[in-house]
């Protein structure tokens, strides 16, 4: 018997056999890209800590949700950033009809009917004192928070979004949108909650966008401990139960085992979140000559589908696009 046996290298050893025994691929549908949704006409600013993403509103808006279907994206996150004035204790300016993010979702759904629109629900946006939920006696209370949260998402389901994508991890949330949703014979909309949604540094650039870095901190109340794998799938199990139709896990790549066991346990469709200091971490390195950018790019999302993800929301998805439309043209 000659030796070795098995020599790996014979299936590496040319760019078309590694493509034809490649296990994993990704492609732009599986891309969700995150858009930031403001007041005001036809507005169009690049975000600091974001760059590449823009504070929109009126035309701009519809011009970039149609060049994200352009490249073949299937559908867009939209976050609400409402004014300071607008804000108050209870977050009332979220769940207004004629409200910003309202009025997008009819706009983009009116204009490219094709593209999947997604809501982002939480109150952390739309609150005084910037928590994501409603406060009493200094806590977050659970049950008032779900009150409004139900109160969104009808007014995002109404307004026509497709999928609602609540994020302040509180208890009974999917049920409770659900429950409102059917109400309202709204039983096509879909629910994408946070299902595993973790306390975490790496959230910092968004909320620099937003301005929700809550002036008490207390996240830690709501959103999961990042050394706990367990809970998380417990958490995924409760949102499964009272109705979830895509699971979210946030953040992504120091979380892929939570993607990979929320994946196998329950065989959902899973959708991994990319955030914002995920895409900041590539950025800084790759603009110090540190890392290359495109490269970066491709193995961060092919990474992340390999653990199990369906779905990545990312802020690199436009670039990802363009990167992924050019190399499978050859
Ligand atoms: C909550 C929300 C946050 C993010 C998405 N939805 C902030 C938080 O949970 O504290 C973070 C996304 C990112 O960092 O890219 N509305
Ligand atoms: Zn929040």
């Amino acid at each position: 018997m000659p030796f070795p046996i098995h020599r790996p290298r014979r299936l590496r050893q040319t760019e078309a056999i590694r493509r034809l025994v490649r296990e994993t691929s990704v492609t732009s549908d599986d891309l969700i890209f995150p858009l930031f949704v403001v007041g005001g006409d036809n507005v169009r600013s690049e975000i600091e800590a974001i760059p590449g993403s823009f504070y929109l509103s009126g035309r701009p808006l519809i011009k970039e949700a149609q060049k994200i279907a352009d490249l073949g994206i299937p559908a867009v996150l939209l976050f609400g950033i409402p004014l300071e004035s607008e804000k108050d204790e209870n977050a009332t300016s979220s769940y207004a009809p004629g409200g910003p993010i309202q009025k997008a979702v009819r706009a983009i759904k009116s204009a490219v009917p094709d593209l999947i629109v997604i809501t982002d629900v939480c109150l952390c946006e739309y609150t005084s004192h910037r928590n994501c939920g409603i406060l009493k006696g200094g806590q977050i209370d659970n049950d008032l928070t779900l009150d409004i949260i139900q109160r969104i998402a009808l007014s995002h389901a109404e307004a026509g979004s497709d999928v609602i994508a609540p994020s302040a991890m509180m208890d009974g949330m999917v049920q409770g949108i659900r429950r409102i949703l059917d109400d309202h014979s709204l039983y096509q909309t879909i629910i994408m909650p946070y299902a595993a949604k973790f306390a975490s540094s790496l959230y910092g650039p968004f909320k620099k966008t937003t301005s929700s870095t809550p002036r008490i901190l207390r996240n830690r109340t709501h959103q999961i401990d990042c050394a706990n794998g367990n809970e998380a799938l417990r958490e995924a199990k409760a949102d499964l139960d009272e109705g979830a139709d895509i699971l979210i896990v946030k953040p992504a790549l120091m979380y892929l085992d939570i993607v990979y066991r929320v994946k196998q346990k329950y065989g959902l469709p899973v959708a991994a979140y990319n955030v914002s200091g995920e895409y900041s971490m590539l950025l800084a390195a790759s603009e110090k000559k540190m890392i290359d950018k495109d490269a970066g790019i491709l193995e961060v999302l092919t990474c992340i589908k390999r653990a199990g993800a369906d779905l990545i929301i990312t802020y690199f998805a436009k670039e990802a696009a363009r990167l992924l439309n050019r190399a499978n043209r050859f």
